[in-house]
């Protein structure tokens, strides 16, 4: 005889990791709220709340403005699927494993698509893609804003113009960046930028926010063949995202509820308070890692992504002990690397709702009990005594300037 399955008691714990991330328990209650059907009059009330505040968090005025039934993924493949036809020629700048698959999946719509690559660790040179496009007609340029396998951010701008003067759409993934980093999706013109639930948004996983400029729609409606995939269709999602509402699948309407409330958080705070949150507290982390005698993986400063912060594993520790034991003691996830720098680096997240000051404070001591069991020697408190003045200089400085 099997054992009845118990009563769903997961673990309670601090998710500093690349994503997803803890939940404000605001967000947990909105997703606990009763069900209405999809097609309910007041749900679309609710769908137009929702398309408001997701306009107000990508910084634009876009028609196609949506929250897609699928996780960061799906809108990577949604948004390349919906530009590229077979034969269009693409130009995917990849700096790590989610930039990369952008370039596999832009693959599966076009057979002329260059990659362009920099090293792990640091930005593609928008020079680099430039000469790439250079006498070609390329109709998409990609990158990954924020590239959560190795904590890189790139700037927008320069592989912006770069775009412009090849006459290309840029997509932008900003699934570890929107809500943490500065993006102005119209200002940046930006094409098609699509992100995740449940990174700086802090909402569970399993929606993906996108936005289309009209110049990107107008692309879209020149289509000589239709969109492979019937599901990520954007101009037939629309008929439901668009003032019909007309049905076109059943969407996860908890995780609606979550992502808005979430996304409702995200304003109440202030797009621009929250950034610095999430710059301060990476300055702080860094400083603190840096005072325990570690190294990252991204060297300049300018190039690191504030949600996801590098750190080289220290030769003759055990990544994979070490990440067990923080889970076990202590309750928190970090991530590891992959691909190539498997086993090379610890990623630790500090989005949303997770990048807060007692976080940081817990996490620094955490590692410090971790490694001294692993035969360092760290100076006592060093991470912590670092963090601590870095918010000490911070506050005053903040105070001084109101
Ligand atoms: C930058 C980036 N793009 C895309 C994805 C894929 O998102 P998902 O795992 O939700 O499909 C991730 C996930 O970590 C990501 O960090």
């Amino acid at each position: 005889m099997t054992e009845p399955i118990g009563e769903l008691n997961p673990p309670v714990r601090l998710m500093l990791t690349p994503g997803p991330s803890s939940v404000d328990p605001r967000v947990y209650r909105a997703l606990a709220t009763p069900l209405v059907g999809h097609m309910d009059p007041w749900f679309r009330g609710c769908m137009d709340e929702t398309q408001v505040l997701l306009r107000q968090i990508f910084q634009t005025e876009n028609r196609i403005t949506l929250p897609l039934s699928a996780s960061g993924s799906g809108g990577i493949e949604a948004s390349v699927v919906n530009v590229l036809e077979e034969g269009d020629e693409a130009i995917v700048a990849v700096n790590g494993v989610f930039s990369e698959r952008m370039y596999e999946i832009a693959t599966r719509a076009s057979s002329k698509v260059t990659k362009v690559e920099a090293p792990y660790g640091k930005p593609v040179d928008p020079e680099d893609v430039r000469r790439a496009g250079k006498g070609k007609k390329i109709k998409m340029v990609g990158l990954a804003q924020g590239e959560t396998s190795t904590g890189v951010l790139t700037k927008i701008d320069g592989v912006r113009k770069v775009a412009e003067e090849l006459g290309a759409l840029l997509v932008a993934d900003t699934v570890a960046s929107l809500a943490a980093v500065p993006l102005d999706v119209d200002r940046e013109r930006v094409d098609v930028c699509f992100s995740g639930s449940q990174k700086a948004i802090s909402a569970p996983p399993g929606m993906s926010p996108i936005t289309v400029s009209a110049a990107a729609e107008d692309v879209f409606r020149k289509r000589k063949t239709k969109v492979q995939s019937w599901y990520f269709d954007l101009t037939t999602a629309m008929n439901y995202w668009g003032k019909d509402r007309l049905y076109h699948h059943t969407p996860p309407i908890s995780l609606i509820f979550a992502l808005r409330e979430a996304m409702r958080l995200v304003m109440e705070e202030g797009l621009e308070a929250r950034w610095e949150r999430h710059r301060v507290n990476q300055l702080a982390l860094i400083d603190g890692l840096e005072a325990m005698g570690l190294k990252l993986l991204v060297e300049k400063p300018a190039d690191r992504l504030p949600t996801v912060t590098a750190v080289m594993v220290p030769a003759g520790a055990d990544d994979v002990k070490l990440r067990n034991q923080l889970l076990d003691e202590f309750n928190i996830e970090i991530a590891g690397g992959f691909g190539a720098i498997k086993g090379k680096i610890w990623r630790v997240g500090l989005m949303g709702y997770c990048s807060q000051k007692p976080n940081v404070l817990l996490f620094l001591a955490a590692l410090e009990k971790c490694l001294i069991d692993q035969g360092f020697r760290v100076a006592s408190g060093a991470g912590v005594g670092a963090a601590v003045q870095h918010y000490t200089h911070a506050e005053t400085a903040a105070a001084a300037s109101r």
